[in-house]
């Protein structure tokens, strides 16, 4: 039992250096950055004209994929805590689920968008379910956000976890998307209940 716990916490640790290092050498604040970047390797949605939302950016690694990729396109980035500058992202530090924060991005950008990519996740309690239904519950107000931000081909891309609340999720999504995928980056940990959530073109309502 004791080995099989430590040679558990040995494969996190090796998987977790091993981003680590590579986010290091090329210069990505989190190992996140590779999670949004194996995304946009299978679905391709970040493009050099794209406006994007980012929320829940925070310390930037997925701000700067986008950065990289974003020429011609405004980026605007949110969260609760601070985030140092990228070059070309508008951020603003502020509780995602405020109404007053919604009403600045949609007065930000001052037109329907692109993308929405969400990293959100609340601080994890040592509770699994329930901070599998924090996070989802994020990723439902994402989802209720982008009927009213995103262009009617637009895409959104979200952090959830599989467990509590995950049909919920599922559902909502397909009711507001035509077009609706799962997909868990190689950088997300196997052992995480992490995954990623692809919805694009919004369903007529
Ligand atoms: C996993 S981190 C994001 C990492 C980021 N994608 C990156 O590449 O650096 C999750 C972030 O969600 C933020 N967050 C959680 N709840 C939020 C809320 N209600 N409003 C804004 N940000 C929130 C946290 O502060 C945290 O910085």
């Amino acid at each position: 039992m004791k080995k099989n716990r430590s040679s558990r916490s040995w494969i996190i640790k090796q998987h977790r250096d091993q981003f680590y290092k590579k986010s290091k050498i090329l210069g990505y604040r989190s190992r996140s950055a590779f999670k949004l970047l194996e995304l946009n390797e299978k679905f391709n949605f970040i493009r050099k004209n794209t406006n994007l939302l980012d929320v829940g950016s925070s310390p930037g690694g997925w701000s700067q994929v986008a950065s990289s990729i974003i020429k011609n396109g405004k980026i605007v980035a949110i969260d609760k805590k601070p985030m140092e500058k990228i070059k070309n992202v508008v951020f603003f530090k502020d509780d995602f689920l405020k109404e007053e924060s919604k009403n600045e991005i949609l007065s930000i950008f001052q037109k329907k968008i692109d993308v929405i990519v969400s990293d959100m996740a609340e601080n994890t309690t040592g509770n699994k379910n329930l901070d599998c239904i924090r996070t989802n519950s994020l990723c439902l107000q994402v989802i209720d956000f982008s009927t009213k931000i995103l262009k009617k081909e637009g895409v959104l891309v979200s952090k959830l976890f599989m467990g509590e609340e995950f049909l919920e999720v599922k559902q909502m999504a397909k009711k507001i998307f035509k077009k609706v995928k799962f997909y868990k980056p190689k950088s997300s940990r196997n052992i995480s209940k992490e995954t990623y959530i692809h919805c694009s073109t919004l369903n007529s309502l």
